[in-house]
């Protein structure tokens, strides 16, 4: 069947992710394979609007799937926010001959992307984001890499905690999501892990388990504290002068956006890059390519940004069990 669209554009947009690299890619050679022309846009929106946009080959994208960050680069553009910037963004895109755009990012991006649609530009938004806070899918390109990271990253403070007794609190990102904080909570074995999605925990019963656990012979506490709770290093100060355990903060940070992607990355970065393609060949916009119910699917955006996700209660109530 004839494409509906023949010129594309790909963006990344928002927190860069690991599995970006690999959606790139994907778009770009699946979109050559349908015949269409791709052009690569620089950081995000910004680039868009300052026209730093360039046709992409095939060899533009080989020798970056294993790469971490997005070869395209990424910003936040707040002159996007505006109808203003968004007219201007659409403009663009019809100067360079652009009919339809893949945004890769998270949700705010997925709103910028439902402007240009409203502007008539076919949009395709790919959950690009660590934080795994996009409520239409289970999956999002970057969260199984920052997972693993922070892990491993998680497993060493634990050593040198265990060495030296100490308590230590080490925070993870997720912006407003405790997911990342749930996953190497329990992967870790901590503890103790505080989200925001459940923040009513109460201090006084760390302290108390903290003392506890001490009386009985263990050599060390750890708490995974999500960004979204935050205040590692007061709550660090408060625990060690109630428990007397010497107890240090330790903030992952950026760390976790970084590093080449994990197989699970790559390869649904891969596919859904691909799928987003074919939506634009079919002449769909305003849509989002989510994993859910163990498959590949579209959704509206509109529908997609109003959808809410929950941490799921049964997985919150294991890692509270298996933490004591
Ligand atoms: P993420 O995409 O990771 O959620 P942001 O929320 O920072 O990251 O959004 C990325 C960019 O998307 C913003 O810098 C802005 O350019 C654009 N954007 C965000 N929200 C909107 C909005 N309501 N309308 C238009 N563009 C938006
Ligand atoms: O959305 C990804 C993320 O890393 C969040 O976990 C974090 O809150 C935020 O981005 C940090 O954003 P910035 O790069 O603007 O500091």
């Amino acid at each position: 069947m004839a494409n509906k669209v023949n010129t594309i554009g790909v963006l990344t947009s928002g927190g860069d992710a690991p599995g970006m690299n690999a959606a790139v890619r994907a778009v770009v050679r699946k979109a050559l394979n349908r015949g269409m022309k791709v052009m690569g846009i620089q950081r995000g929106y910004k680039g868009l609007l300052a026209g730093e946009i360039r046709e992409m080959s095939r060899k533009d994208v080989s020798d970056i799937i294993q790469k971490g960050g997005t070869v395209l680069g990424t910003a936040r553009c707040s002159e996007f926010r505006t109808e203003e910037g968004q007219a201007k963004g659409a403009e663009m895109c019809k100067k360079f001959g652009i009919e339809g755009i893949v945004v890769i990012g998270g949700d705010g991006s997925y709103r910028g992307a439902q402007k240009l649609a409203e502007h008539g530009i076919n949009t395709i938004g790919l959950p690009g984001t660590i934080d795994l806070d996009i409520a239409c899918t289970d999956y999002t390109i970057g969260f199984d890499t920052a997972i693993n990271t922070a892990m491993q990253a998680i497993d060493k403070v634990r050593d040198t905690s265990s060495s030296h007794e100490r308590c230590s609190i080490i925070e993870v990102m997720g912006r407003n999501a405790g997911y990342i904080a749930l996953w190497c909570g329990v992967a870790n074995g901590a503890e103790d892990i505080l989200i925001p999605e459940k923040y009513g925990y109460d201090e006084q019963e760390i302290i108390n388990n903290i003392i506890k656990s001490r009386k009985k012979g263990k050599t060390h506490h750890i708490i995974i504290n999500a960004e979204g709770i935050g205040h590692s290093t007061s709550m660090a100060r408060r625990i060690e002068a109630a428990t007397g355990m010497e107890t240090r903060a330790t903030i992952l940070g950026y760390m976790q956006r970084g590093g080449s992607p994990t197989c699970k990355d790559r390869y649904y970065a891969s596919i859904m890059g691909a799928y987003a393609v074919d939506l634009l060949a079919e002449g769909k916009t305003n849509r989002v390519v989510g994993y859910k119910n163990g498959e590949f699917q579209d959704f509206d955006i509109d529908e997609a940004l109003a959808m809410t996700k929950e941490i799921p209660e049964y997985q919150y109530d294991v890692a509270k069990i298996l933490s004591m």
